[in-house]
């Protein structure tokens, strides 16, 4: 029998989970790299459409693995309760944040958004103070998720090393190894 501390999450979660992982670490170290401006010009001057497109097109991605999240509860933890509460907490937020920084991320657009030259859409308000206000929230959002996310993978770290392997009921073929 599996050991009940190391029960998987469902299948689509555990995929929903990496798709998303992917494109917004990617978002985000991509994202910060050109920021600080650390690439040459020909390769830095594709990250900004590159990354609008793609993460565009997580929306509907995300949205589907918070319908899909709502559809079972989390499979239980040998961890105390104090611990269950933060987890809780700490993925919520996580939640809210990845919500609020897409969202800014699209309403906060002063020119028109192209997605990959399939489909284009006129920015959504004028340009002006709200827009300005919107890219400052997006800012804002992006490094309270960076900060969460830098948590996150220290609390699994933290796991591991208390002999509590949780990364392999994310993993996307779960190991029916027992521990
Ligand atoms: C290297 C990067 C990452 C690793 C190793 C990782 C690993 C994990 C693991 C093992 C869990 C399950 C925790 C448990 O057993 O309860 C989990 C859950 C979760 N992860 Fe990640 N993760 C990573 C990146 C991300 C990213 C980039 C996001 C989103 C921005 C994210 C969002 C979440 C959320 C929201 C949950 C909670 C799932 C739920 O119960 O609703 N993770 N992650």
């Amino acid at each position: 029998m599996i050991n009940n501390a190391l029960r998987p999450y469902p299948f689509f979660a555990r995929l929903l989970h990496w798709v998303n992982a992917v494109i917004i670490l990617w978002a985000m170290i991509s994202g910060g790299v050109y920021a600080f401006e650390l690439l040459p010009d020909n390769v830095a001057k594709h990250i900004p459409p590159f990354n609008i497109a793609i993460t565009i097109l997580l929306i509907p991605l995300f949205l589907l693995r918070i319908v899909n999240r709502l559809r079972f509860t989390m499979p239980d933890l040998p961890i105390s309760s104090n611990e269950k509460r933060m987890a809780h907490y700490g993925h919520l937020a996580i939640y809210a944040l990845t919500t609020a920084s897409l969202f800014t991320g699209v309403l906060m657009m002063e020119r028109p958004i192209d997605i990959f030259g399939l489909l284009h859409f006129d920015p959504i308000f004028i340009p002006g103070e709200l827009t300005k206000f919107l890219g400052l929230s997006h800012n804002i959002s992006n490094a309270l998720l960076g900060i969460m996310l830098v948590i996150h993978v220290g609390a699994i770290v933290k796991h591991h090393h208390h002999g509590l392997p949780i990364l392999s009921r994310m993993m996307p073929a779960y190991s029916k190894k027992r521990y």
